[in-house]
């Protein structure tokens, strides 16, 4: 039985199939990512340059020689690739475990087309079996914590940690996400909300998921 870092290996390697050469490339955070970056940098194919969503990713891609540009810099994203948390049928998401969901998330935005890698045990019929994570602005950040209790929600702030901009993220455990759409706009409506790591507007288009059976490919 392959671990679990193999089969993230393997959705990670089998992406670099759908990379268009002397295109721009998103690219988002994470160990899965990781192996995509190592495995794009061992490829033939070269890329006129990524944009990165974050300082992890960013010497990653340095260490590996990929060039590296602004979102600012490009006219639009063919694609975009990136792992997950968690992911449905519909190919909504949490993501945000390694804080960096602001950034994924404008940089998804932005793309044409959104590739998630991931491996097997991150595919769920339902949402919600990991914490919800939420950016918030460092001064509001109890007063978010109690707006996010009344939505049944028990938020936990991720000690030690920043994010790339300099805010805070609450872990948001036991949310009911029946309706994934409505929570991810009601929890970006309270005033000091950043952004939240569900996404819904910005599903993937593909998922590579790395499975004991293979890589399966699903729309
Ligand atoms: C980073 O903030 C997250 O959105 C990651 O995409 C997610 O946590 C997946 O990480 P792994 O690839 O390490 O499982």
């Amino acid at each position: 039985m392959a671990a679990q870092d193999e089969l993230k290996r393997q959705a990670a390697e089998k992406a670099v199939e759908y990379v268009q050469e002397n295109e721009y490339l998103g690219i988002g955070t994470g160990s899965t990512v990781r192996f995509f970056i190592e495995a794009l940098a061992q490829s033939r194919k070269r890329i006129k340059g990524a944009v990165s969503t974050s300082a992890q990713t960013s010497a990653a891609l340095k260490s590996f020689g990929i060039p590296e540009v602004t979102l600012n810099e490009v006219n639009g994203l063919p694609l975009y690739i990136d792992g997950a948390d968690e992911i449905n049928h519909l190919l909504q998401m949490i993501k945000g475990g390694g804080g960096a969901l602001l950034n994924e998330k404008i940089v998804a935005s932005a793309a044409e087309k959104f590739i998630c890698i991931a491996d097997e045990s991150k595919y769920t019929s339902r949402l919600g079996h990991v914490p919800v994570p939420v950016e918030v602005m460092p001064n509001a950040r109890s007063l978010v914590a109690r707006r996010l209790l009344k939505f049944g929600g028990e938020p936990e702030l991720r000690l030690g940690f920043t994010t790339d901009n300099g805010n805070q993220i609450l872990d948001v455990a036991n949310l009911n996400i029946s309706e994934p759409i409505k929570l991810e706009d009601a929890i970006n409506g309270i005033p000091g909300v950043v952004e939240n790591g569900l996404f819904t507007h910005h599903p993937a288009d593909l998922l590579l998921l790395g499975c004991q059976s293979g890589v399966q490919v699903l729309t």
